[in-house]
C-alpha cells in the first residue's frame, strides 16, 4: 500500500514543507514544524449537497439509538470508582505516570480480571517482550485464556491484531513506543503521539472497543508528549506516589463519563498491587501519637471522606533565608496560612524553618484543611502535642477569620468510625448541623481563638 502523503506545518505560522527543518522559514520559530498524514477530505468535492456522507448530518437527540451499555467493572472497586464507575465501551483513556509507577501492573491486573469474566482484552506492550509480560502475569496470578499478549510497535500492526483479535477491550502500554507506518518522525514525537491518538479515537468510537493509553509523564510534566493528548480522549487518570512509598492514588483529571473528583488508593508489594479499601485506616496506621505539629483533618476525596495526618515542623533557621517546605498540599497556600498567623497571631516565623508535609504520598487540595494546617504549624512552633483524639477542619480567610466548609457530617461520620471524639471547626458549621456523630464539637470563629481551644485537656 502506498504510504499516505505527509508534510510538515509550521505550529505557529502553518507554513508548509514536504521535508523537517529546524526553522520555519516563513515566521522563523524554532523546532514549530510537525508531521501531518494529508488524507483525501471524505465526501467532499462531489459538489452535491446529498452525495456527502450521512454521518456528517446532524440528528436529533431523539432519534439517537439506545444509550450505550453498561460499564465493564475491572474488578477493582478502587479502579472502577476513579473511571467513574467502571469502564465506558469506545472509551479511550488516558492512563499517565512516573515510570516505575507501577502502570502496567495496574492494567495488567485489571485486563487479567476483565479477561477472567468473558471479555477479550488485547495487551500490547511495545516495552516488554511478551515473555516478561506473561511472566509478570503468572507472578499475578493473572493468567487467562481471553487475554491476548502482543509485542509491538507498529500501530498498523496493531490495528490488524484488533481486527484479527476483536477485544473489547485494548491496551497500549506504551503510546511514547508506538508509531504510525505513515509518519517518518521518531516514536515519541510529538505528530507521532498525535496521530497514534487519532487512528485508536477512530478505533474506539467506531467499533466501541474500549482503549487504555499509557504514557509516561515526569513530575514536572517535562515529557510533555502525553500532556498534549489531554483534550483527545475521553478520560485522563493519573497514577501518583513516591515510588519508595507503598502507596499509589489514581486520580482523574479529566473524565467526560464521571465525576473527576474520585481517587482510588492502592498499596503496591509482591503480589503486584492491592487495593487499599480503608485508606483513612492506612494513613493513620503509622500516626506519631503524642509529638507536636501532627495534626489530623477529615478531607473529601471526592464522595468519600478520609482522614489524612498533616505534620510541621518548625525550626531555628541555620541559613540566611529561612526555609519554608510544603509537600502535599499546595505551597502558596501554606505560605498565605503562614503569614496570617503571623499577623494575627504574631508568630514570628520569618527566622524560622517551616516544613509542611502529608506522609503517604497524598495531594491535599481542599481548603478545608487551612485549619489543620495552621494547627500543626501552631503546634510545632509551640512544641506541644495536640490531644490525639481531636480532628480539625476548616478554611482560613486573609482576615484571620474562619470559614465554613462542606460535608461536615460525612467528615465528623469517619472521624467518630476511627475512634476520634472531638473536632475543632468553623463556627458558622455549628449550626445547622443535625448529625453531630456523637462528637465534642469546638467551634472556631478566628484564629486568635485558636490557641486557648486546640490545647485543651479532655
Ligand atoms: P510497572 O507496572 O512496570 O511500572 P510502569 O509500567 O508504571 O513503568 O511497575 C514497576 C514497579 O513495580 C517495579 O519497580 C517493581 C514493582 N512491582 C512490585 O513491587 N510488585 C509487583 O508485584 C510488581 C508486578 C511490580
Ligand atoms: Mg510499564
Amino acid at each position: 500500500m502506498p504510504r499516505p502523503k505527509a508534510v510538515f506545518i509550521c505550529r505557529e505560522c502553518g507554513y508548509q514543507s514536504l521535508r523537517w527543518m529546524g526553522r520555519c522559514p516563513d515566521c522563523q520559530a524554532w523546532d514549530s514544524l510537525e508531521e501531518k498524514v494529508l488524507l483525501p477530505p471524505k465526501g467532499m468535492g462531489a459538489g452535491v449537497e446529498g452525495e456527502r456522507s450521512p454521518a456528517s448530518k446532524p440528528l436529533a437527540i431523539t432519534e439517537l439509538g439506545p444509550i450505550p451499555a453498561s460499564r465493564m467493572s475491572t474488578g477493582m472497586k478502587e479502579f472502577d470508582r476513579t473511571l467513574g464507575g467502571g469502564i465506558m465501551p469506545g472509551s479511550l483513556i488516558l492512563l499517565g505516570g512516573d515510570p516505575g509507577i507501577g502502570k502496567s501492573t495496574l492494567l495488567l491486573q485489571a485486563s487479567a480480571e476483565l479477561s477472567r469474566r468473558g471479555q477479550t482484552v488485547l495487551y500490547v506492550s511495545g516495552e516488554e517482550s511478551t515473555e516478561q509480560v506473561q511472566s509478570r502475569a503468572a507472578r499475578l496470578g493473572s493468567l487467562s485464556e481471553r487475554l491476548f499478549l502482543a509485542n509491538e510497535t507498529s500501530l498498523e500492526c496493531i490495528l490488524s491484531q484488533v481486527e484479527w483479535v476483536r477485544p473489547s477491550l485494548l491496551v497500549i502500554d506504551s503510546i511514547q513506543t508506538t508509531y504510525s507506518e505513515n509518519l517518518q518522525s521518531p516514536p515519541g514525537s510529538i505528530g507521532q503521539i498525535r496521530e497514534v491518538a487519532h487512528r485508536l479515537l477512530e478505533l474506539a468510537k467506531g467499533s466501541r472497543v474500549s482503549v487504555f493509553i499509557v504514557g509516561h509523564v515526569t513530575k514536572d510534566g517535562s515529557l510533555a508528549g502525553p500532556r498534549a493528548l489531554e483534550h483527545i480522549v475521553d478520560t485522563v487518570i493519573y497514577f501518583e506516589g513516591e515510588r519508595q512509598n507503598l502507596y499509589r492514588i489514581l486520580k482523574a483529571t479529566k473524565n467526560r463519563f464521571g465525576s473527576t473528583q474520585e481517587i482510588g488508593v492502592f498499596e503496591m508489594g509482591e503480589g503486584g498491587l492491592k487495593e487499599v479499601e480503608n485508606p483513612s485506616q492506612s494513613f493513620l496506621s503509622e500516626r506519631s501519637i503524642g509529638s507536636s505539629g501532627s495534626v489530623i483533618v477529615p478531607v473529601m476525596e471526592g464522595t468519600r471522606a478520609l482522614l489524612v495526618e498533616v505534620q510541621a515542623l518548625v525550626t531555628p533557621s541555620s541559613t540566611a533565608i529561612p526555609r519554608k517546605m510544603a509537600s502535599g498540599v499546595d505551597f502558596n497556600r501554606t505560605q498565605i496560612l503562614m503569614a496570617v498567623l503571623e499577623k494575627r497571631l504574631g508568630m514570628g516565623l520569618q527566622s524560622l524553618d517551616v516544613y509542611v508535609n502529608i506522609p503517604g504520598g497524598l495531594q491535599v487540595e481542599e481548603t478545608a484543611a487551612d485549619l489543620g494546617i495552621a494547627c500543626a504549624v501552631i503546634s510545632s512552633f509551640r512544641n506541644r502535642p495536640v490531644p490525639p483524639e481531636v480532628v480539625i477542619l476548616g478554611e482560613i480567610g486573609l482576615a484571620g477569620e474562619v470559614r465554613g466548609v462542606g460535608q461536615v457530617e460525612r467528615r465528623l461520620a469517619e472521624a467518630r468510625h476511627h475512634g476520634f471524639s472531638r473536632c475543632l471547626l468553623p463556627q458558622s458549621n455549628l449550626k445547622g448541623l443535625i448529625n453531630r456523630g456523637e462528637m465534642e464539637l469546638i467551634g472556631v470563629e478566628r484564629v486568635e481563638a485558636l490557641t486557648e481551644r486546640l490545647f485543651l485537656a479532655k
